[in-house]
């Protein structure tokens, strides 16, 4: 019994084999095809795109950095990149991107600062790898040096204001640079002149004071005129001063009158309008030569008051507008920012930060 139903379930077995195996013959005889060749080439295509012609085309980035040779006092060091992709953020605790500007109509570029961090004293180099959202992927390098530089007691380094942004376009007459706005360490005016030498001007410093062509032409006029309406001299006691000479002159108001009063008085490094070579300090005979806000009792400084707009130059740290500006009065500080732009700042009543957040926001 049990003998015969075995051999019917073998019978069984071999029918249902035989109509799989004919039912998979005609099939492939109709597709003309092998149905599992199509399921590998399938899984193919999956794994490796660039079969199918899809493939993205994989693009060195192209950078524009020129100054490849940072000289710092501290442990970072920033300096701008232009590039016309944008960076996929860096996961590398060394160094760090910070977008700075977007593309628009006038400037096609993304524009960063990379800050590097930990520099110790002496040569360093580093290797920095960008990479975009895409495939595109480049190094550069960069080397420079770090000086050693002893810092007033209780301070081991110069932090930064918090939530600040990076202005990374120092040419622009509008680079807006305060206590929330920084310029990155590798920011230098281009076309610096000789105050004294260049230009004629007097000026009361052991050191050359130098100012760019375009501030400077515009200074030599205005010094020129008030020259002749009021036959007094202004004298130029102060103008563009690098990332470092800032630390170095921040350094020693913090050693004169501790962090506090020094923040009120004195900017930090990268955010001083000195940094853009447009700003020059004026002092005169009648006050001793000394930076002081008496030089607006003065006819000089009466004079620029009225006048200084006229030759593209603006106040930069007014009376009773400590809160806006964050630094108390300053009357000798002036800077050139052009005819029209000075004109219209006039006109605003603003503070010359406040119009140039406005102006960049609009
Ligand atoms: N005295 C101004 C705020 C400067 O240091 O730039
Ligand atoms: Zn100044």
């Amino acid at each position: 019994m049990i003998g015969k139903i075995l051999r019917r379930l073998i019978f069984i077995v071999i029918i249902a084999l035989f109509i799989a195996i004919v039912s998979l013959l005609v099939s492939t005889q109709i597709t003309g095809t092998n149905q599992f060749e199509v399921i590998r080439t399938a899984v193919e295509h999956v794994i490796n795109p660039k079969t199918e012609g899809t493939a993205k085309e994989v693009k060195p980035i192209e950078v524009e950095y020129t100054d490849n040779s940072l000289l710092t006092l501290q442990n970072s060091a920033t300096f701008t990149l232009k590039t016309k992709t944008e960076l996929k953020p860096s996961e590398n605790t060394k160094y760090e991107f910070f977008l700075s500007q977007k593309p628009n109509q006038d400037n096609p570029f993304y524009w960063y600062v990379v800050k590097v961090n930990n520099i110790g004293v002496g040569d360093f180099n580093q290797k920095i790898r960008l990479e975009d959202v895409n495939t595109a992927a480049g190094d550069i390098n960069i080397s420079g040096s770090r000086q050693a530089f002893n810092l007033p007691f209780g301070l081991s380094e110069i932090g930064d204001w918090e939530n600040f942004s990076y202005t990374a376009d120092g040419d622009s007459l509008l680079a807006l640079v305060d206590k929330q706005n920084k310029l990155p360490l590798d920011y230098a005016p281009k076309n610096l002149v000789d105050v004294n030498k260049d230009l004629l001007l007097y000026t009361n410093s052991s050191e050359p004071i130098l100012i760019t062509t375009e501030a400077g032409d515009a200074l030599r006029l205005m010094a020129k005129d008030a020259q002749t309406q009021l036959s007094k001299n202004l004298v130029i006691a102060s103008g563009y001063r690098s990332y470092n000479d800032q630390y170095k002159t921040y350094a020693s108001w913090v050693r004169q009158l501790g962090q506090e009063e020094a923040d009120k008085v004195s900017a930090r490094p990268g955010f001083s309008e000195h940094q853009l070579g447009t700003v020059v300090d004026f002092v005169d005979e009648e006050t001793g030569f000394d930076l002081t806000n008496d030089f607006e009792n003065g006819a000089l400084g009466r004079w620029l008051i009225d006048n200084a707009y006229k030759y593209g130059y603006v106040q930069s740290y007014p009376t009773n507008k400590e809160t806006e500006t964050g630094y108390l009065h300053e009357a000798w500080h002036w800077r050139y920012v052009g005819i029209e732009n000075a004109k219209q700042h006039k006109e605003s009543g603003l503070t010359l930060n406040q119009w140039l957040n406005q102006k960049r926001s609009s």
